[in-house]
């Protein structure tokens, strides 16, 4: 500390005033600029820190932390911790904050829109208009498949793959999911029904991916598990790239055995703009937007400041990663 007050280091500009909350209790060192931290930057700058405040785009590991010894607590603002060594972080007495909640209904929005987007070939059609190919009103052109009374296979069934659930049930879907214990009161709320995942893929029209990535999930729908799917399904990830395999993916989607795909999310991302997925019609793909509305992202800055105000205040984070954690003073 330089003037009694913690030292903390922000990766990136968060919108909205979030920034303007830590100011005055804070020492803020901020990366201005618009592209994510470069590695060697955020090791020297947090070397000395006792707050960090980052993105998803961190990589916070056991390497970083141990150059950073006086760091009592990190805050990210996102609700997923994939790119963050929770462990080593509780090992060291580190809590971890992240943005559960505020995004729930945004991200399942945007999720649900990606449903309609690909099972509707809304992409395909705005590409069409746009190349200028749109001629007399045709009986048989952009056949999409039904979105409403089908069934939809939630993959995750966190806050968000909830939400999505009961955005289904407007739509009178028949909703399965797979998680890796029952949701008695999700079901109960939307008449979810728990599956296997090889049942889940098999029934569904459209499945939803709306796991976190861990170890256990890197890879999980990969060539296997997409030739289970009907011909006429669409995928739909919404959780992290890693989850699918692209690859097995691009098989999937070229060989027609299932009918289109809609990510936003992809490994790794960026996306290569040369990457073969991006060359097939039936796959669209947006750049990670789940919970970009002004009012979410404004939410996720706050809820981020407020929690690492907490730590360093020694006070409980209101949304914590690592709630097991023994904080140090
Ligand atoms: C976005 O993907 C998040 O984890 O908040
Ligand atoms: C994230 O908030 C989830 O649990 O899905």
């Amino acid at each position: 500390m330089t003037d009694g007050r913690p030292r903390v280091v922000v990766t990136r500009v968060p919108p909205g005033s979030a920034l303007e909350r830590l100011a005055d209790d804070h020492d803020l060192w901020v990366w201005e600029e618009n592209v994510p931290i470069p590695r060697e930057v955020l090791r020297e700058r947090t070397a000395r820190a006792q707050g960090l405040y980052c993105m998803l785009t961190d990589t916070i590991d056991a390497a970083l932390l141990d150059g950073a010894p006086e760091l009592r607590a990190i805050s990210s603002m996102a609700v997923g911790v994939d790119n963050i060594d929770l462990d080593a972080c509780t090992a060291r007495g580190i809590p971890v904050g992240h943005t559960p909640d505020v995004l729930t209904e945004t991200t399942a929005d945007l999720a649900f829109a990606l449903l309609l987007a690909a099972a509707r070939r809304l992409v395909e059609g705005v590409d069409y208009v746009r190349a200028g190919r749109w001629g007399p009103w045709d009986p048989s052109l952009l056949l999409g498949h039904e979105v409403h009374g089908a069934t939809i296979g939630v993959v995750g069934l966190g806050r968000i793959g909830r939400a999505v659930a009961r955005r289904a049930t407007g739509f009178g879907m028949h909703i399965l999911y797979h998680a890796r214990s029952r949701n008695p009161a999700a079901e109960e709320e939307t008449g979810a029904e728990f599956a296997s995942l090889e049942e889940l893929l098999r029934r569904s029209d459209h499945v939803v991916i709306l796991v976190p990535l861990t170890d256990e999930t890197h890879h999980l729908i990969g060539a296997e598990e997409l030739s289970a799917m009907k011909p006429t399904a669409t995928l739909v990830n919404a959780a992290r790239g890693p989850v699918v395999d692209p690859a097995a993916l691009f098989a999937a989607l070229r060989d027609g055995q299932i009918a289109a795909a809609a990510l936003d999310v992809t490994d790794p991302e960026p996306i290569d703009p040369n990457d073969p997925l991006l060359s097939l019609p039936n796959c669209t793909i947006i750049p990670h937007l789940g919970s970009s509305s002004v009012a979410t992202r404004e939410a996720m800055a706050d809820l981020a400041a407020d929690n690492l105000a907490a730590a360093l205040a020694g006070r409980p984070m209101v949304a914590c990663a690592n709630p097991e954690v023994v904080a140090r003073r």
